[in-house]
């Protein structure tokens, strides 16, 4: 079978995870080319044995046989990206979010609609097992009719100031795969967001003008709804729980741990704290995501993840944004 080419763009955090999937789980994909702005990254690509290193995008889509292009650069250059790769003809996936502006995401899905390409986004919490087996689970009627979506999302510690300026801020970055998660796991849309936020954590965070702890309370088309709670600082490691209650029941997946020991003494009960971050929490899922795009590439199937699915969580992100700028619950077609 012929190998599929990928290349990878940005090689920071996330790109640096993909990569190295790309390389150790996947004999049937050949890494062929990977590209950063920054010159430390041709490290990674020399440890890697990656043929080439390219420092601008366009050359990373010049070189020879290339199908595929995993876009892991900041948020402000996937737009761009992405309608370069779809003129290109590549099969792209793309870190979320697409872009900061409904207009831009639009014009990019317009452009990969035309290419005939394949556009996945980075939502890889819906294949991490434990959301899985609870999609599953509400899926087949095992918990009745959803009633109340609950997710804890909490980062165990910020990112750089220089990040959060780029990112597009906590709702639009961090806060939109909650948001993604809430449609994907009640199976419908959202019409109204009212969330409240606050600099709670770091006050550098606010003079950014961004916020790092909010409250979210999301209204489904059919009158029910889902609870976000979102910090970027959790003390005792990453905080990712999800419940799902209804009328037969309730199921909910607690925090992944290294292990699961628990020491009995006078002071009380102790157990280890939850995998630290993203990279460790979320291993699984990325490899499952990966695997999802290249199936879909190879059999023509739909994707897991449209371009659609990152324009709706995008809509409540705006919405959130709305609501905590004018104080009152935000309907999702105000910012449509
Ligand atoms: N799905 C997830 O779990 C997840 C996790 C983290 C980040 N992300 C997303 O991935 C993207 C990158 O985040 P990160 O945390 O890896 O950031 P990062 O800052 O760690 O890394 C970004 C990398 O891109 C490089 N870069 C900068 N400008 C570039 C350009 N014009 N072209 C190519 N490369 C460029 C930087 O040198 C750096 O190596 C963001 O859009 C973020 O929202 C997704």
């Amino acid at each position: 079978m012929k190998k599929i080419k990928v290349a990878v763009a940005g090689l920071g955090r996330i790109g640096k995870i993909h990569l190295t999937n790309l390389c150790q789980n996947f004999p049937e994909l050949e890494v062929v080319a990977v590209m950063d702005i920054i010159n430390e990254s041709k490290s990674i690509a020399d440890q890697f044995m990656i043929p080439k290193f390219e420092k601008n995008f366009d050359d990373l889509l010049a070189v020879p046989g290339l199908d595929a292009v995993i876009i892991c650069s900041p948020t402000d250059t996937h737009a761009d990206y992405v309608i370069k790769a779809a003129k290109a003809g590549k099969q792209i996936f793309c870190e979320k979010p697409l872009d900061l502006s409904l207009e831009q995401v639009a014009k990019t899905l317009d452009v990969v609609e035309q290419s005939g390409v394949k556009l996945m986004l980075g939502f890889n919490r819906r294949f991490d097992p434990n959301f899985l087996k609870i999609k599953s689970m509400v899926d087949a009627g095992q918990v009745g009719d959803p009633q109340i979506l609950k997710i804890t999302s909490r980062d165990p510690g910020p990112p750089p100031i220089s990040y959060i300026k780029v990112s597009g801020g906590l709702f639009m970055d961090m806060a939109i795969h909650d948001f993604d998660m809430a449609r994907y796991i009640m199976n419908k849309e959202v019409v109204e967001v009212y969330s409240r936020s606050a600099v709670l954590v770091d006050p550098a965070i606010g003079d950014a003008g961004d916020i790092d702890t909010a409250l979210t309370t999301l209204t489904f088309e059919d009158g029910t709804m889902a609870n976000i709670d979102n910090s970027r600082k959790a003390v005792y490691g990453y905080d990712q729980r999800l419940e799902v209650f209804g009328s037969k029941g309730m199921v909910k997946a607690d925090n992944n741990f290294p292990d699961n020991h628990q020491h009995y003494s006078a002071d009380g009960i102790h157990g280890s704290l939850p995998l630290n971050f993203f990279l460790e929490r979320y291993t699984t899922s990325y490899l499952n995501e990966m695997a999802a795009f290249f199936k879909s590439i190879r059999t023509g199937e739909d994707l897991a993840v449209s371009g659609k699915d990152g324009l709706e969580a995008m809509k409540i992100a705006l919405a959130a944004l709305k609501s905590v700028k004018e104080n009152r619950p935000v309907l999702v077609y105000e910012v449509s």
